[in-house]
């Protein structure tokens, strides 16, 4: 089955190499990791924008049609949209993050932010509404030049960029089958409400335009009913997660997305990880903590930090015989609060490391790097992992660092993250604005007496291989076949 996915960050993006040859870089993060697996067995069209000057000038040379992507043993048909910088500005910087980001990870200081303002208002229009425009013009694109060969052509789509595009396509094909697949919490209904009615509601419709809507737990699934059950003429049936509207059944589903377990095997032995680990290795004073996580106010940075201040300052005898490594990755830096947050994150290292620090030793070793074979390196070696993010929809991080690590490391989960509910009960559990907390528990991970450390390891490693991540693309495809059956 041909099959059409649709995602902001496209799986490739390109770039200039030395000579000047324009070469094709994999798409940075969890989402686009997992949909290659998803390409890996079945003719994809992947529909994304363009983000680099150089995917503009692949985009033109292809006409705006479709370019053949071969990459890293993958191999599938790109179309990208080229929205004008303006649009795609209010859509991604204004809009989509971090208006629609930052309620869904209930990260707004109600108090003073956001505001609706003029501002907002033509981002929205002008930006998120035009943008998934076009994203559904391309996808109609596709569906009308036969890009997926069936009764019932198959569109996935992905996150939420594209709340409004599967209204947009089904206006236009009714047939078409639509399954978009939510990657970030979906808070309580009334989270939502900072936004005006009308912006609420082309949310509300534009999601339930399709056959499917998924996520990654049954919390998530759970909010998602409760947030139909507002709107006018939708009936929900909670126990069969059901939505009615318009004559149509829609299902709400929940698959916990992971990784793939048999590139992490070869990755883990590759020479580039394998240089970095020894670097790593050399570099060790004790025990090592880590964490790994784009700069997002959604992580919890600054207060991993305070917890570790505080452990610290009440366990002095871990001083110079611990170090908390920190691999960080700046993201969005186009927008204001992601910027005062990066100065808040260093200004707080800046304070650590200048309390406790001594010639020989720095306390947190902060670096600001996109560098995936150091990460893995750093996977291998931590003693605790710290995942404290506020909310989290998945967080793949503790999936991909607890399946390589071979010190029988502990895991830190914050409670309210999507992985929590796989992981959870071999980790140590935290409340992301508990302080106090998460000292105690990176104390507790670095004084666990080593059986209770293995048994907790072993058992993560057991979850993570038994869910991979080509079960979460089965059972996918299980449901929308039996949706199809049911209908056809
Ligand atoms: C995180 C989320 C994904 C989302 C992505 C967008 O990785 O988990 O659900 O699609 O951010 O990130 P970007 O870098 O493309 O803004």
């Amino acid at each position: 089955m041909g099959l059409i996915l649709v995602s902001n960050r496209g799986p490739v993006s390109y770039r200039r190499g030395g000579s000047g040859e324009l070469e094709a870089v994999r798409g940075g993060g969890g989402l686009v990791t997992a949909l290659l697996g998803v390409a890996a067995s079945r003719p994809v069209t992947w529909i994304a924008s363009a983000m680099t000057p150089e995917d503009v000038v692949v985009w033109r040379r292809a006409a705006g049609g479709s370019i053949a992507v071969e990459h890293d043993e993958h191999r599938l048909s790109l179309r990208f949209i080229n929205a004008d910088a303006q649009a795609y500005e209010r859509y991604y910087n204004v809009i989509a993050n971090p208006l629609i980001w930052f309620i869904q990870h209930y990260l707004w200081d109600l108090a003073v932010a956001p505001e609706i303002g003029e501002h907002e208002i033509n981002a929205w229009d002008e930006g998120y509404v035009a943008v998934n425009r076009l994203f559904a013009d391309a996808v109609c694109r596709e569906l009308e030049g036969g890009g997926a060969e069936s009764d019932r052509p198959l569109v996935m789509l992905h996150d939420y960029h594209l709340y409004l595009c599967p209204a947009l396509v089904r206006e236009r094909h009714p047939q078409a089958f639509l399954h978009q697949f939510i990657h970030i919490p979906w808070p309580q209904p009334d989270s939502w409400r900072v936004l005006p009615r009308r912006m609420r509601e082309a949310i509300m419709n534009g999601v339930l335009a399709n056959d499917i809507i998924a996520f990654h737990t049954d919390k998530y699934v759970r909010n998602f009913l409760l947030s139909c059950e507002e709107l006018p003429g939708v009936e929900v049936d909670q126990e069969r997660a059901v939505v009615m509207t318009e004559g149509r059944e829609v299902w709400v589903r929940a698959y916990p997305v992971s990784i793939d377990c048999g590139y992490f095997d070869r990755l883990t032995g590759s020479a580039a990880v394998l240089e970095d680990e020894e670097r790593i290795k050399a570099a060790r004073r004790g025990q090592l903590i880590l964490r790994v996580d784009r700069m997002d106010l959604s992580k919890n940075i600054v207060r991993g930090f305070k917890a570790y201040d505080i452990f610290l300052e009440k366990h002095p005898e871990f001083r110079e015989r611990v170090t908390f490594l920190a691999l960080l990755q700046p993201s969005r830096e186009d927008i204001r609060e992601y910027r005062e947050y990066r100065r808040r994150i260093v200004a707080v290292v800046e304070a650590v490391n200048g309390r406790y620090g001594t010639a020989g030793w720095r306390p947190i070793d902060m670096r600001m790097q996109d560098d995936f074979p150091c990460s893995v390196a750093a996977y291998k070696q931590f003693d605790a992992l710290l995942v404290n993010a506020i909310f989290d929809g998945m967080n793949l991080i503790a999936k991909e660092a607890g399946l390589v690590n071979t010190r029988d490391g502990v895991l830190i989960l914050s409670e309210n993250i999507g992985v929590h509910e796989e992981l959870g009960e071999f980790a140590l559990s935290v409340n992301p604005f508990d302080l106090e907390g998460q000292a105690r528990a990176i104390h507790q991970a670095l004084t666990m007496d080593d059986d209770a450390k293995r048994r907790r390891a072993g058992k993560i490693k057991h979850t993570v291989r038994k869910n991979g991540i080509n079960r979460w693309i089965e059972k996918q495809f299980d449901d929308i076949k039996l949706k199809r059956g049911g209908e056809s």
